[in-house]
């Protein structure tokens, strides 16, 4: 088996796993939750998203969240923008990392910013010149990239297009989501030998939701064909609420201890992961799908 001997895991449970939350988790929480993930090791974590407070009530408080979290330095945090309007209040209230999003679905799309593919990325134009003016940098987002939950398979080109589109806008990052929990490892490998060799030095991520259980199995397809760079959401939070039946990211958690297990290097805590993925149930007051959060981690001591 072909395997790196480290992976880089971008935390986005405070962003994606909770804007699907129904009650609203009050700031405080929100930001102890986000200083107790900057001291696990994680290098990246995605704390809110400056999108319309009406179409996410959560994440109402992002001005807040930013200006009031204890930095670390050895962290990037990161915001989502759909447009010009959330750039000026990432700016405003001082991000490095801004993140992207258009979907690979017209029909997701729509829904999720009410506009076009093409109208999406005609205004993602301005927003990178005034990034890259600030020295901001740009991940994006392709949702839906491996199945939309209302136009089903998506076509191949359409993504390849994006991924072109991105690259010139001066992404650092392309980050293929499966918002929905629709890829197979099968797929994944043939959409990573597609979208590989278009990158050049444009950094590759996976973001996979584990609405139907084949999370890690897709982490491990993507990671034999060389993409070292996966998403995770603290106790397997989330879901996107423009998709019906979404769940949840991958559990952080549980994808550490695997990497772990596998003798790759994740830089990541997982003691102090856990007790974050439980510092997480607490707050949103329910169960959360992460394996870890019960299991705990493996003990090899008597065995
Ligand atoms: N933040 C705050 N307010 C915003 C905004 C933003 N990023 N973008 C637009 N607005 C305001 C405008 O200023 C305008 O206000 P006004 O009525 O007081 O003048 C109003 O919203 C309408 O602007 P418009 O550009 O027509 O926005 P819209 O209603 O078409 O909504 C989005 C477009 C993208 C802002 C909205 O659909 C959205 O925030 N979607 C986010 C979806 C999401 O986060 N999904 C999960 C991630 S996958
Ligand atoms: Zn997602």
């Amino acid at each position: 088996m072909h395997l790196p001997n480290s992976v880089t895991i971008v935390e986005v449970g405070p962003r994606d796993g909770l804007q699907n939350e129904a009650n609203f988790v009050p700031t405080e929480h929100k930001i102890e939750l986000i200083n107790r993930l900057s001291e696990t090791g994680l290098r990246r974590i995605e704390i809110t998203s400056f999108v319309h407070p009406k179409a996410i009530p959560q994440l109402q408080d992002s001005e807040e969240i930013v200006k009031r979290i204890e930095r670390k330095p050895s962290v990037i945090y990161s915001t989502l923008v759909p447009n010009e309007k959330g750039l000026e209040r990432a700016l405003a209230a001082g991000i490095e990392e801004i993140a992207l999003f258009v979907s690979a679905s017209e029909t997701h799309n729509q829904k999720n910013v009410k506009m076009s593919i093409s109208d999406s990325l005609k205004g993602f134009r301005n927003i990178a010149e005034k990034a890259i003016t600030h020295g901001i940098r740009m991940r994006g987002y392709i949702v839906t990239a491996f199945g939309c939950p209302y136009q089903g398979r998506v076509p191949q080109e359409k993504v390849e297009f994006i991924v072109e589109e991105y690259k010139k806008l001066g992404v650092h990052e392309i980050a293929l989501g499966d918002t929905t929990g629709m890829a197979n490892p099968v797929q994944v490998v043939r959409m990573v030998s597609r979208v590989s060799p278009r990158l050049g030095k444009t950094s590759f991520a996976l973001h996979f939701h584990d609405t139907r259980g084949a999370g890690l199995a897709n982490v491990l397809a993507a990671l034999q064909e060389g993409v070292t760079v996966f998403d995770g959401s603290i106790g397997g939070l989330g879901g996107c609420p423009y998709a019906p039946g979404a769940s949840g990211n991958v559990a952080t958690e549980d994808l550490v201890n695997m990497f772990q297990e596998m003798g790759i290097e994740t830089g990541v805590d997982l003691p102090k992961l856990i007790d974050c993925a439980k510092y997480a149930r607490e707050i949103v007051q329910k169960d959360l799908p992460s394996h870890l959060i019960n299991a705990g981690t493996i003990c090899w001591e008597g065995t």
